[in-house]
């Protein structure tokens, strides 16, 4: 193990996280809870539930988090928590045990922004890796696909700019909405990605925004398809997709191409805006992160569009696409390196932060 030992926490929604990187950015240990079967009676996260859920969650998660890496909490060196954007209540409560630990064990304290977690999740390590110290390229292009954004980042020496982002719904949600308006249960992405994956693409297309420039628009795409599922209410009747879920009943073969046609248009959306970027200025490295990278087309797209265009693509693994802890210490063991660190009493929780 090389130093410093990073302990990362991250509560930002409804995942109560916590893991151990060490000073060459290998994940040790990332331990995950998920709050699912709390929220799903509400159809959705229920802040407050997500605030005393972590509370709950937290003695066990880090403990296991601690024994899987074989440490204690003395051997941490660098303590790091999620300080948004997110739901504030669940923020701080993460926040404030990070604090306090670095508070009692006397360790340097890191607040981070969860995208910037994200953003840096591609360079992750695994435990077997060489302990040279990598760290990430100085210069690469940022693709965060979440529930929350859908955003372009240009990175150079640790400095972070925005290319682009979302005007209206971010990719994730649109995914979640359309899965929500068929019945199924949150959260709808992963459920939506699986069925589209039975369907024919081009039996039921929709078309791809047009937007200019490198902003992403989701609105129009879940407007046409809430729309089109009307339509086919119309014939087929009421649908509810909920009533299949025990796998008795195929879904019809309609709603399977109509979410194949929806998913295809999204995923097209992020490769005409990589077109348009790389048109623009060359794209030397790519690194995608966030919950939407596990989406099956968008990884079996991605590499192709890299390798057509000799792109060097980073896709974050899937077991870190989705909220964790490991790329809250990752991040801030990077900012560690550039010497910064926050004040403890200072660091404060937000909803919503600039990166
Ligand atoms: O990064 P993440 O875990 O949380 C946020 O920071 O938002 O992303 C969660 C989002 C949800 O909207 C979820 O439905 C979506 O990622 N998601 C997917 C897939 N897996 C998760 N969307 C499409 N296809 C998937 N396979
Ligand atoms: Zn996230």
């Amino acid at each position: 193990m090389s130093s410093p030992l990073v302990l990362g926490i991250e509560t930002s929604c409804d995942d109560t996280a916590c893991a151990l990187v060490d000073g060459a950015g290998r994940v040790l240990s990332s331990v995950v809870s998920s709050q699912l079967a709390a929220h799903r009676p509400y159809g959705g996260v229920v802040p407050e539930i997500a605030s005393r859920e972590h509370l709950a969650n937290w003695p066990a998660v880090s403990r296991e988090a601690l024994e899987r890496a074989g440490v204690s909490l003395q051997d941490v060196e660098v303590v790091a928590a999620t300080r948004g954007p997110g739901l504030v209540g669940a923020l701080l409560v993460g926040l404030s045990l990070g604090k306090a630990i670095a508070f009692a064990k006397k360790r340097p304290f890191h607040a981070v922004h969860h995208l910037e977690g994200h953003l840096f999740s591609p360079f992750l390590r695994a435990p077997g890796d060489p302990a040279v110290p990598l760290p990430p390229p100085s210069r690469f292009v940022g693709l965060v696909v979440s529930g929350g954004h859908t955003s372009l980042f240009a990175v150079e020496d640790g400095v972070v700019s925005t290319l682009g982002e979302t005007r209206d719904d971010a990719m994730g949600e649109v995914f979640d909405k359309v899965g929500k308006r068929l019945g199924l249960p949150y959260p709808q992405g992963p459920r939506v990605d699986e069925l589209a994956e039975l369907g024919v693409p081009g039996a039921r297309p929709l078309p791809v925004s047009r937007f200019e420039g490198l902003d992403f628009s989701y609105s129009g795409l879940k407007s046409q398809a809430l729309l089109e599922i009307e339509r086919l209410e119309r014939t087929l009747g009421p649908i509810d997709l909920a009533e299949d879920a025990d796998g008795e009943r195929e879904p019809p073969q309609e709603i399977l191409d109509l979410l194949a046609g929806f998913r295809t248009s999204a995923v097209g959306q992020v490769l005409a805006r990589l077109d348009r970027l790389h048109q623009r200025q060359p794209i030397a490295t790519l690194a995608v992160s966030g919950g939407v990278a596990a989406n099956r087309l968008l990884r079996r797209e991605l590499p192709a569009w890299a390798e057509r265009n000799g792109v060097d693509l980073r896709l974050v693994p899937l077991v870190y696409s989705g909220d964790n802890a490991a790329m809250i210490a990752h991040a801030a063991l990077l900012r560690h390196r550039r010497g910064a660190a926050d004040d403890l009493f200072a660091a404060e929780a937000a909803s919503r932060i600039p990166i």
